[in-house]
């Protein structure tokens, strides 16, 4: 990561840059850092984490060789529009994957509202947690990004993925501190649009690389689940479907699970 300073091209977004060998997780020191005065766009990396955190409790395996970052940020939205973010940026972290590795153009595919998969398997995840001074609110975006590792723990061998194993053996696989660099950029770009225009700015070239038409097991409102067909994500980000009885569903990102 030593060399991301002289690649990136980024106007404010980790011009503010803390690196360390190792950590328990960079959310964690990007909100601490927050507390100490961090303004927007401080960026955290780690080349490994031993408490890296996914959404709902998960834990995220975080060994050498794979981007973990965290970005601090300062969202011009209502509170009640900020889910929104982890769906802009992970439109970042697609284009970012794809302009570094163009061969995987069509195959890479964000699972509303982050996930990203290439052949149906992860190879990034997101994790956007906010925090509140009086009536200011900081958010933190954390990535973790599949670049080099070759295998998995067990539990994940059927489900991820990593930019090393798409890429086919003739092709280089890019540094870290180059796609890291270049996700940057484009997150940049998106958060400046996201500021202007919230989600719906963005809309359109994130229903180009959803997964759409697919069925999808999701929360009823009353404590129960549903299989939607989903057809696209509405203007405000949340996702929407029918029922196989007919009735149409929304689902706001918070209210996901898998
Ligand atoms: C998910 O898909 O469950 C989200 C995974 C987010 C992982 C990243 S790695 C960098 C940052 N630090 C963490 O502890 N988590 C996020």
């Amino acid at each position: 990561m030593h060399d991301l300073p002289e690649l990136l091209q980024t106007k404010w977004l980790g011009r503010v840059h803390e690196h360390h060998a190792e950590l328990g997780s960079t959310n964690d020191r990007a909100l601490a850092w927050v507390k100490e005065g961090a303004g927007a766009g401080a960026l955290v990396t780690a080349d490994c984490q031993h408490e890296g955190r996914g959404r709902l409790g998960r834990t995220w395996s975080s060994p050498l060789g794979d981007i973990y970052a965290s970005v601090v940020v300062q969202p011009a939205v209502p509170a009640e529009r900020v889910g929104a973010l982890a769906l802009v940026t992970a439109l970042a972290l697609h284009d970012g994957i794809t302009e570094m590795c163009p061969t995987l153009k069509d195959r890479v595919r964000i699972k509303w509202p982050n996930d990203m998969l290439i052949a149906r398997r992860k190879v990034a995840g997101i994790l956007c947690e906010t925090k509140y001074q009086g009536s200011r609110m900081d958010a933190v975006i954390g990535f973790g990004l599949n670049v080099a590792r070759t295998t998995f723990p067990a539990s994940l061998a059927n489900s991820a993925t990593s930019l090393a194993l798409e890429l086919a053996s003739t092709t280089p696989v890019p540094t870290r501190a180059r796609v890291l660099a270049c996700v940057l950029e484009h997150l940049e770009r998106e958060l400046e649009c996201f500021d202007r225009d919230g989600f719906s700015g963005a809309r359109a070239r994130y229903l180009a690389v959803a997964l759409l038409g697919e069925s999808r097991s999701v929360p009823d409102g009353r404590g129960g689940r549903v299989d939607v067909l989903v057809d696209t994500v509405a203007e405000d980000g949340a996702l929407e479907g029918v029922t196989r009885s007919g009735q149409r569903i929304r689902v706001r990102s918070a209210d996901i699970e898998s």
